[in-house]
C-alpha cells in the first residue's frame, strides 16, 4: 500500500489569523493556506514534511512559507479531528502557504502532471516517467525549469522520498499564458514508513534510489536532450550542499529515528560516494 493510501492524512485550506492561530472556514472553500493534520498511523509527518521543505528552501528550492502549528490552535476543525484526538500521533500540524491564490485571494491556475500528461489521479506512478516531466520542463520553462527539477530529484532521492509521483509536480500560469514549474510542495521523507521505498516514477530505466548515479544522469541527458554538462553541475552542487546542510540536521526539529533511517539510506547511495 502506498504511503497516501495507508493512512489518513486530512487536507483542508485555512485562514491564518494575525495571532497566529488558524481558522478552517465552515465552507470549506477561501483560505490562502493549507492545512495538513498529522497522520492516522504514522508518527510524526508533519515534522518530517516541516523539515524536508526548510532543508530544500536552504538548497536554494522554490519553496513556500510553511509552519508547524499547534492543533489546539487550529478553530473550525470537525469535533472528531480535534487536539485531543490527534495528540498521541503529533501534536502540530503542518501548515503551507497557497501559491495558487494571490495576495487578494484570487485564483492562480495550476495544472498538476496528471493532468498534464490526461492521466487519471490514481494513475499517478505510472504511465509518465521523470523523462516526460523533465521534457515538458524543458520546452516550456527552458533553463529554469530544468535546474528546478534536477535539484528536486536530487534531493528527493537523497532524503528518500518515493512519492514524487505526478501529482507532486506542477506548473503554474502566474501571467495567465506563460507555464513555470510551480514552488515545491509535499517533500516527505517516506523511507521511515515504507522500508526500502524507491522512487515513484522511472528515472531513465530504475526506481531504485541508488540507482542515481552521475552516470545515469548523463544517460537520462542524452534520452531527454537537454544539456548534459548543465544537469551534472546542478546535481554536483546539490549534493555537496545537502551533504554540508545534513550535517547540522540536529538542529531541525526532526525525530532522532527518522534521522537514523535516513543517515542508513544514504550510505547505499553511490551518489554521495562519487
Ligand atoms: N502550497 C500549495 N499551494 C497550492 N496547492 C498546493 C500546495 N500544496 C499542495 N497543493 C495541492 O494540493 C494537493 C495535495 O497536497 P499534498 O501533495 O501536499 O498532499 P498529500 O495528501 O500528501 O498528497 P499525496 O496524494 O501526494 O500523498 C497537491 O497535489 C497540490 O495540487
Ligand atoms: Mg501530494
Amino acid at each position: 500500500m502506498r504511503f497516501s493510501l495507508a493512512g489518513v492524512q486530512l487536507k483542508f485550506s485555512a485562514v491564518r489569523e494575525t495571532e497566529g492561530g488558524l481558522t478552517i472556514p465552515a465552507e470549506g472553500v477561501g483560505g490562502s493556506w493549507i492545512l495538513k493534520l498529522p497522520s492516522s498511523i504514522y508518527a510524526g509527518v508533519p515534522e518530517n514534511e516541516y523539515v524536508m521543505m526548510e532543508l530544500a528552501r536552504h538548497l536554494g528550492m522554490d519553496v513556500p512559507e510553511t509552519a508547524l502549528i499547534p492543533i489546539d490552535q487550529v478553530q473550525g476543525l470537525p469535533n472528531e479531528m480535534n487536539a485531543n484526538g490527534m495528540s498521541t500521533i503529533s501534536t502540530h500540524a503542518f501548515i503551507i502557504k497557497r501559491f495558487d491564490r494571490n495576495a487578494n485571494g484570487e485564483g492562480i491556475h495550476i495544472e498538476d502532471f496528471a493532468q498534464v500528461f490526461g492521466v487519471y489521479p490514481e494513475s499517478k506512478y505510472k504511465y509518465a516517467s521523470y523523462r516526460n516531466i523533465a521534457e515538458v520542463l524543458w520546452a516550456e520553462t527552458g533553463e529554469k525549469g530544468i535546474v528546478e527539477f534536477i535539484k528536486r530529484i536530487i534531493v528527493n532521492a537523497l532524503i528518500g522520498n518515493g512519492d514524487m509521483h505526478l501529482k507532486n509536480w506542477s506548473l503554474i500560469y502566474t501571467d495567465k499564458t506563460k507555464a513555470a514549474l510551480a514552488p515545491a510542495y509535499d517533500f516527505v521523507s517516506t523511507i521511515p514508513y515504507i522500508p526500502n521505498d524507491k522512487m515513484a516514477l522511472t528515472f531513465v530505466d530504475s526506481k531504485a534510489f541508488a540507482s542515481l548515479t552521475y552516470e545515469q544522469l548523463k544517460r537520462f541527458a542524452a534520452k531527454t536532450q537537454l544539456p548534459q554538462a548543465l544537469i551534472l553541475d546542478v546535481a554536483q552542487k546539490t549534493v555537496t550542499a545537502f551533504k554540508q546542510l545534513w550535517n547540522s540536521i540536529d538542529s531541525f526539529p526532526l525525530d532522532k529515528e527518522i534521522i537514523k533511517v535516513i543517515n542508513q539510506h544514504l550510505a547505499t547511495l553511490p551518489l554521495l560516494k562519487e
